[in-house]
């Protein structure tokens, strides 16, 4: 059965009216680079794959939102007109609320609905599931409450959604490609204007996501900890964001940071230049380039950013054993989660075969391989 019948049928079972059911779908998303630019008003060159919240919801008459979370095995309850309060453990309902929440601080006439919500996005493996909820929920509610959407707008709300209601200081990326990620392309993103340029993933090169199976806790404490360092070596050097800062002007001064702060600042101005430039090599199908881009990403990330672990290492190292392996890299925040993996279509089952044979023994753990598709963004789905 497929995910959308799986959520409709699971709103039937849950839910006794039946009206005007309608459903929708958020992608979740992988980074091929450029990752913690975003917050550093950079760069960042991401995908929306083919795995997906579903949503299927009805309009209420009054102001009450029911969920149901077929994965969690869980209900949320909330009125949009009482005061939104942040549930205090860590919950899945925390994304249906904090993006209500946020469509209503931007002044939003919001509806109740009665909802199931699915996923296919594996959880806590970096690939933005909780993003998708935000974007499918906020796009539900704005069409049941019949208000156009304006895409960037619903992106912004979700990233506050996340930074004000959940309290994850993330940047804009999750957000943006769930809403405007296009099928059969990357986009290269300037997350300070948030404009755009759409890249093919040429034909012949799989996007290929290992789950290194480390799924850690505490993962916000360590990432807005980062976001500070970057914004108080951007405030040292008097600039906005480090964006603003050259790698010579960087190296000149470079002395008058902490090692920490230097280490952070040096990863986010390198990490720029070769997101800009990958996006360039990608466009030319210089896909060579691209994955020594990503190789040299994963190094920035793992000794100067600091955001790697073992079990990354040994994916990202494993699969630049395989020939027809372009490039290999952590995706996304890290502190575990998945690798990404530019891959010949041919070599694909040898980084199969490679990675079932090396990861277990190496680490003790079990990875998990998904070959994706780059996909759209948030949808309805039509029957
Ligand atoms: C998480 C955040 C994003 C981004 C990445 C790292 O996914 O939600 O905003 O900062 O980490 O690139």
């Amino acid at each position: 059965m497929s995910l959308l019948s799986q959520t409709v049928a699971s709103y039937c079972r849950h839910f006794d009216r039946r009206g005007a059911l309608r459903t929708f779908q958020a992608p979740g998303r992988v980074n091929l680079i450029g990752d913690h630019t975003d917050y550093n008003d950079g760069f960042v060159l991401p995908a929306a794959i083919d795995r997906q919240i579903v949503v299927a919801a009805a309009v209420r008459d009054d102001a009450l939102v029911n969920v149901y979370s077929r994965d969690f095995d869980q209900w949320d309850h909330f009125d949009l007109q009482k005061e939104i309060a942040r549930l205090s453990e860590k919950s899945w309902g925390n994304y249906v609320r904090g993006i209500g929440w946020s469509l209503l601080q931007e002044g939003f006439t919001l509806r109740g609905m009665d909802a199931a919500i699915a996923g296919d996005i594996p959880i806590g493996a970096g690939l933005s599931s909780s993003a998708a909820i935000e974007v499918a929920c906020g796009y539900a509610m704005l069409q049941l409450a019949d208000h156009a959407v304006d895409r960037k707008a619903l992106a912004r709300a979700a990233q506050k959604a996340e930074n004000d209601f959940v309290g994850m200081r993330c940047g804009i990326m999750d957000q943006y490609i769930a809403c405007l990620g296009q099928r059969h392309q990357a986009l290269l993103i300037d997350c300070r204007s948030l404009g755009y340029r759409a890249l093919p993933i040429p034909s012949g090169v799989l996007i290929i996501i290992v789950d290194s199976g480390v799924h850690r806790g505490l993962v916000e404490m360590a990432y807005n900890q980062r976001r500070q360092e970057c914004e108080s070596a951007a405030a040292h050097f008097g600039v906005p964001a480090l964006r603003d800062i050259s790698l010579k002007a960087f190296e000149n001064r470079a002395h008058e940071l902490t090692a920490v702060v230097r280490r952070r600042s040096r990863h986010v101005i390198t990490e720029n230049a070769r997101t800009v430039s990958a996006a360039e090599a990608l466009q030319e199908d210089d896909l060579k380039t691209v994955g020594h881009l990503m190789k040299a990403s994963h190094a920035s990330l793992r000794d100067d950013f600091q955001v790697s672990c073992p079990e990354l290492d040994c994916l990202v190292d494993i699969a630049l054993e395989v020939k027809g392996v372009y490039g290999a890299r952590l995706t996304g925040a890290g502190f575990g989660g998945s690798m990404v993996a530019l891959v010949q279509a041919e070599a694909a089952a040898d980084l199969n075969a490679a990675i079932a044979e090396g990861y277990g023994p190496a680490t003790g753990k079990q990875a998990t391989v998904y070959i994706c598709k780059a996909s759209e963004g948030v949808s309805e789905i039509k029957n």
